[in-house]
């Protein structure tokens, strides 16, 4: 939720036109959200999935294929936007924790000389990964696998919905992580904070392709520095906070480990993400008690859960969690 300081900054926005680029709080959004990423050039999106379509739309032709991770949120909870719209198939690739390995991207390109392939035009990598349980790429992994794409002729669109806290969790600025890509998307939302909005970056002319895709996706938004004006108070205010949110998801991860009846692999949750099972509970069920108790998570399977911290939650929030979670599964 926005806190109180966006609100105010909301009411108070200069305001233009911004699918003119006219907007003043949007075009000093822009400007920071590019330098926080080192691209020369941003958009505001209104959605993560939007940004990633662009980066799809972007960086990939009608007929060309994109190659991402089995488990990425583009290829499984974009309701299929690259092939639907943008005529680009996804090809999967099974990783181990959602980081691609630079043989595993050799490997998927199809051969040129053949006209029964698809081309191989991108690789989309998603940092921090969300169905692997928020885990962190280590930048070393992250440099090799960019390095073995632009080798094999690839662009690179980085997933980067949660960039600040993989950023966070490594200790370095995001832009370390984006420049292992040549486009980039970030949610505002989420951990950030504001209640809407996302950003692409990329080059001026990545910039100026993805912003006639906007247009055509009708997302081109009018007087939406309303909505810069929270971003920037994002990335001033909230990205140092983030370390907070994975400190609880830690301490939370641990106390749900000591459950009975849960199970969770601590290795996995690097950040503010906790992924679980409830082994002799049905996850949706489990889930329905908890929400009547007042803590909202989520079932992502049937027998896991995912509780994400975030800003609001405090660490005697965490503990009254693990006792709804005891509560209702020794019940
Ligand atoms: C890794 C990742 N990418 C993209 C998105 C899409 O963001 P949005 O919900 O703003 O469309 C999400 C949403 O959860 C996500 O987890």
């Amino acid at each position: 939720m926005p806190s109180q300081e966006m609100r105010h900054a909301m009411i108070e926005a200069p305001l233009g036109d911004d699918v003119f680029g006219d907007d003043p709080t949007t075009n000093r959004l822009l400007e920071v959200a590019a330098r926080r990423m080192g691209k020369a050039a941003a958009t505001f999106v209104p959605s993560g999935t939007m940004g990633n379509l662009i980066g799809v739309a972007v960086n990939a032709q009608r007929g060309q294929e994109m190659i991402a991770d089995a488990d990425s949120h583009i290829f499984n909870s974009e309701a299929a936007g690259a092939a639907a719209v943008c005529g680009v198939q996804i090809r999967q690739v099974s990783t181990k924790g959602g980081v691609m390995r630079p043989d595993q991207i050799v490997a998927a390109v199809r051969p040129r000389d053949d006209p029964h392939h698809p081309i191989s035009a991108a690789v989309t990598f998603e940092d921090t990964h969300n169905r692997h349980g928020g885990i962190v790429w280590p930048l070393e992994a992250l440099r090799d696998a960019s390095r073995a794409a632009h080798e094999q002729g690839l662009r690179v669109h980085l997933d980067g919905a949660r960039i600040f806290n993989a950023a966070v969790a490594l200790g370095v600025e995001a832009s370390e992580i984006a420049a292992y890509a040549d486009t980039v998307t970030f949610c505002l939302s989420k951990g950030l904070a504001c209640p809407i909005g996302s950003i692409f970056c990329g080059s001026e002319a990545d910039i100026e392709s993805a912003t006639r895709w906007r247009k055509r996706l009708g997302g081109g938004m009018r007087q939406v520095g309303v909505l810069a004006a929270a971003g920037l108070i994002a990335l001033d205010h909230m990205v140092d906070r983030l370390a907070e949110d994975h400190a609880n998801a830690r301490t939370l991860a641990e106390g749900l480990a000591e459950i009975r009846g849960v199970s969770c692999d601590l290795s996995r949750v690097q950040t503010n993400l906790v992924y679980f099972d409830v082994e002799n509970m049905p996850a949706a069920a489990f889930d329905d008690e908890c929400v009547k108790r007042g803590l909202l998570g989520g079932a992502t399977g049937a027998h896991t859960i995912r509780f994400v911290t975030h800003y609001g939650i405090t660490s005697e929030d965490v503990q009254s969690a693990l006792q709804i979670c005891d509560g209702v599964l020794s019940a």
